[in-house]
């Protein structure tokens, strides 16, 4: 399938890109400079993005070395922020430290291009930039410049190769979605990555990959990835697809008995292994949440393992992983490790069954697009996403009983008055958590020393940037007083009000 590939170098937005072009219906990959030169020339490649970056130009030798080599590829390339000053170093041109531009910014176009084709002679952009690109040579023209003076586009006379100081993929700017179409028509790349596609595409692959007879067990929570997943592996090979819900005893609250009726209703059916007390016991007094991650996944895989042998024709594993528990758990080279995504990373390398990820490209909206198309219920769709670890890692500092439970038992106060209130799709996801901290109360006129829950409620769109959301006083307030009134060891209520980055959305 062509590709457009996305050169990660760490920015915030590298996946907004990525999703805005899959917007337009082309396939992206997102990769790191160092893994570039691997993939450059498989021959689907048509075009490159060189995404911005929390670095700077002068302090990047290893990046201008490492992408020297694409100025001599015959495709396309667009540089965004970081990647536009790369890409003028790399000309020969120069970059200085500037007083900077932040937010909305009125440009000029000077030529007419057709990157920026639709646009009018101003326009509305969203610059995030200090450094700026001084200086270029005469192989280059100027296109665009901006309020403050500064260059805010060039391209190659040449060839089609641009620098983009502003950022297309954010929505602020007005005409960022026209520029990106822009360039995709100027790349020339099908634009196949449609829905249908995609998933005949994915039942190819799975065609492909089992082979006939085998059976394949399928991990599923009741959310929807696991539920598409294992659908997709279901419409190929039928009744030799098993799914199994494993209760780790981590589960939200009612989520298991619900889970199974909502699955029953798409015909997956499945077995159900209550682990409760041998997750639990292997979890109790670990401190440490990467610890507690990797015992889960090395729990699931045992349990999966014992299930394979009772029948020796069962080969593979079925999951739900989607591409940013992929990036995320550090599988994309030189994407740093965040968090080992217990389905990705922590499973133990004695594992014998082959691993079948059918969604390990997809962000979760357009597994919930092909969810609607498998008539998945509304249930399953909007359900909020669930980590994999459940409960294990929204308790910080020691893992015990109570902590556990107050997690649990403040999580359903949160989502009950966020349906309540019309709120719960409005949000990505909302949860509480505990730690090791106390605060002194007086319950009933008399001192009680209970737990501090704090409260975490985002909004995002694939849960690589998430904001905290702006939830009403009064509901907050609500939420706050059934919790302490209702739960016991709890004394005080906090709102969790960091971004990510640079906060993640679990607290661990
Ligand atoms: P963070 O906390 O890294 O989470 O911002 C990003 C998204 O991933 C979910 N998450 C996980 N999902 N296994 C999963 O299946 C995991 O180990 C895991 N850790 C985090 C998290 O809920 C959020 O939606």
């Amino acid at each position: 399938m062509d590709v457009i590939i996305v050169v990660n170098f760490g920015g915030q937005y590298t996946h907004l890109i990525s999703r805005k072009l899959r917007e337009l219906n082309v396939y992206t990959e997102v990769i790191s400079c160092r893994t570039l030169k691997k993939v450059v020339y498989r021959g689907n490649v048509k075009a490159l993005v060189l995404s911005g970056s929390p670095a700077n130009v002068h302090s990047s030798k290893e990046d201008i070395e490492e992408l020297s080599f694409v100025l001599n590829l015959d495709i396309p390339i667009l540089g965004i922020c970081y990647g536009h000053q790369l890409l003028a170093k790399l000309i020969g041109g120069t970059v200085k430290r500037g007083k900077g531009e932040f937010g909305r910014t009125e440009i000029r176009i000077l030529k007419n291009d057709p990157l920026f084709k639709g646009w009018k002679h101003r326009e509305v952009v969203w610059m995030s930039h200090r450094d700026y690109v001084a200086k270029l040579p005469s192989t280059t023209e100027v296109l665009a410049v901006s309020e403050k003076g500064y260059i805010a586009a060039f391209r190659l006379k040449n060839k089609p190769v641009y620098g983009v100081q502003f950022h297309p993929e954010v929505h602020h700017t007005v005409k960022g979605k026209e520029l990106l179409n822009n360039f995709v028509e100027i790349s020339g790349v099908a634009k196949h990555w449609k829905i249908n596609n995609v998933v005949s595409d994915i039942v190819n692959y799975i065609s492909e990959t089992i082979e006939p007879n085998a059976k394949a067990l399928a991990a599923v929570s009741g959310g929807v990835d696991s539920t598409v997943a294992a659908l997709l592996v279901k419409k190929v090979i039928g009744n030799r697809l098993i799914p199994v819900l494993v209760d780790h005893g981590l589960f939200r609250e009612n989520e298991v008995e619900e889970s199974i009726k909502h699955l029953r209703k798409v015909g997956l059916d499945p077995i159900v292994v209550d682990a409760k007390e041998r997750f639990l016991k292997r979890l109790w007094g670990i401190v440490d949440c990467e610890e507690r991650r990797k015992i889960v996944g090395m729990t699931f895989a045992e349990i999966f393992t014992e299930l394979a042998e009772e029948d020796p024709s069962i080969k593979y594993l079925v999951q739900g992983t989607t591409y940013p528990d992929v990036v995320e758990s550090g599988r994309v080279e030189r994407a740093d490790k965040i968090k080992s995504h217990h389905n990705v990373a922590a499973l133990p390398p004695w594992f014998k069954l082959k691993v079948v990820e059918p969604l390990r490209f997809l962000y979760k909206d357009e597994v919930r697009r092909i969810a609607k198309t498998l008539g998945v219920p509304d249930e399953i769709i909007n359900k909020h996403p669930f980590p994999g670890p459940g409960f294990a890692v929204r308790v910080i500092g020691v893992f015990t009983p109570e902590k556990l439970r107050i997690s649990r038992e403040a999580s359903k106060i949160l989502e009950d008055e966020l349906k309540k209130e019309g709120l719960y799709n409005d949000v990505w996801q909302a949860f509480a958590v505990v730690g090791d901290d106390t605060w002194v109360g007086v319950k009933g006129d008399s001192r009680d020393v209970g737990y501090i829950v704090i409260l975490r409620i985002v909004a995002s769109e694939d849960a690589m940037t998430a904001d905290w959301y702006r939830i009403p006083y009064d509901v907050l307030d609500r939420i706050s007083r059934r919790i302490v009134s209702e739960l016991d060891k709890v004394t005080m209520v906090t709102y969790a009000i960091s971004s990510k980055p640079p906060s993640t959305i679990e607290p661990c």
